[in-house]
């Protein structure tokens, strides 16, 4: 489905509508329960990870941001005026605006599973920069799919936005495919921006997700009432906890819902069980060295050019190029 202006257009590639309940009946199927973070984000879910960006533990957000107002000139600059921008997983773009209002490119293709956030995000950024052409892409970007609009696009230089340490979600050979992908969409000659949280004190990782007030629990917990509400589930959120620890040997934070007792849950008209204690896996969030990433950056085909961090070395954002 398309909807366009002479510079808006939105192309719903109607992510997961068919996939959801085999997905999740496959992940509760598993030896380790486990249901993608990709299904965080129904309304709900965008509204609480917003949440989360606000609590005062989670300095993902801040420092990034902190990070791209003060180094945006030199970003724009190896980036280049009149590029194509394409981003994943833009969210609300607020990031994007710093970028953009620097970098002036042609067009910019936001890409994300959560749709009415999408269109509000660029319909507001369109409204913000009237000479940008601006193509919102509603999609599961983990599944192989076609970019639609880049036809018309065909001359420019391409830059793949990635913020947000989004990536932190792959495991290492998915994140070094996704690379490869985003590396063969920019072409010889084109570049990545791309954001990255980085291994620290463990504390400061372990409370970034488990705020005090207990918004990161609700984001969790509400993957479960998402379940419940679009798929007929029958999940007891009162059965389940949230549990986020940083496993030290694998380098990422855990994020786990736990039964806080034996119980069953209809799904799709089959019975889970879970014992007293047993988890469903819900997210990974992959922490890396400066070092690390260049490396993987380098495997994927990718040369790294430059890498900006804050003082207190929380959070890094590359630019990595696609060499001619
Ligand atoms: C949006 C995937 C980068 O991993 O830090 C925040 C999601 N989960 N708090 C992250 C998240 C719990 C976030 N990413």
């Amino acid at each position: 489905m398309r909807q366009a202006s002479a510079r808006l257009s939105y192309y719903d590639l109607k992510p997961a509508r068919d996939s959801f309940l085999e997905e999740v009946a496959a992940g509760l199927a598993r030896p380790q329960k486990e249901i993608s973070p990709k299904y965080f984000y129904d309304q709900r879910g965008c509204e609480l990870f917003e949440a989360i960006c606000a609590t005062p533990e989670y300095y993902p957000t801040r420092v990034e941001t902190a990070i791209m107002q003060s180094h945006v000139r030199e970003m724009a600059r190896h980036l280049g005026a009149g590029c194509v921008v394409v981003e994943y997983g833009s969210g609300t773009s607020r990031k994007t605006r710093i970028l953009i209002g620097e970098l002036h490119p042609l067009a910019y293709i936001p890409i994300d599973i959560a749709g009415e956030q999408l269109r509000l995000a660029a319909a507001e950024l369109a409204a913000a920069f009237p000479e940008l052409i601006v193509i919102a892409v509603c999609a599961d970007y983990s599944r192989r799919f076609a970019l639609p609009g880049l036809a018309a696009l065909e001359g420019s230089r391409r830059v793949i936005y990635f913020p947000g340490s989004t990536i932190g979600n792959f495991t290492a050979p998915e994140a070094r495919r996704f690379l490869e992908h985003a590396a063969a969409l920019a072409r010889a000659g084109g570049g990545m921006l791309v954001g990255v949280d980085l291994k620290k004190e463990h504390a400061l990782l372990d409370s970034a997700y488990n705020d005090a007030r207990g918004v990161t629990a609700a984001f969790n917990l509400n993957l479960l009432a998402r379940i419940n509400r679009e798929l007929g589930a029958n999940f007891d959120l009162a059965g389940f906890r949230h549990r986020a620890f940083y496993n030290a040997r694998l380098g990422r934070i855990e994020m786990h819902l736990v039964s806080v007792r034996p119980q069953r849950v209809a799904l799709g008209g089959r019975l889970f069980s879970f014992r007293d204690g047993e988890t469903i896996h819900t997210e990974n969030s992959y922490k890396y060295s400066v070092a690390e990433f260049r490396k993987l950056a380098r495997e994927a085909g990718f040369e790294p050019v430059a890498c900006w961090t804050d003082p207190q070395r929380l959070f890094s954002v590359h630019y990595l190029s696609v060499a001619a």
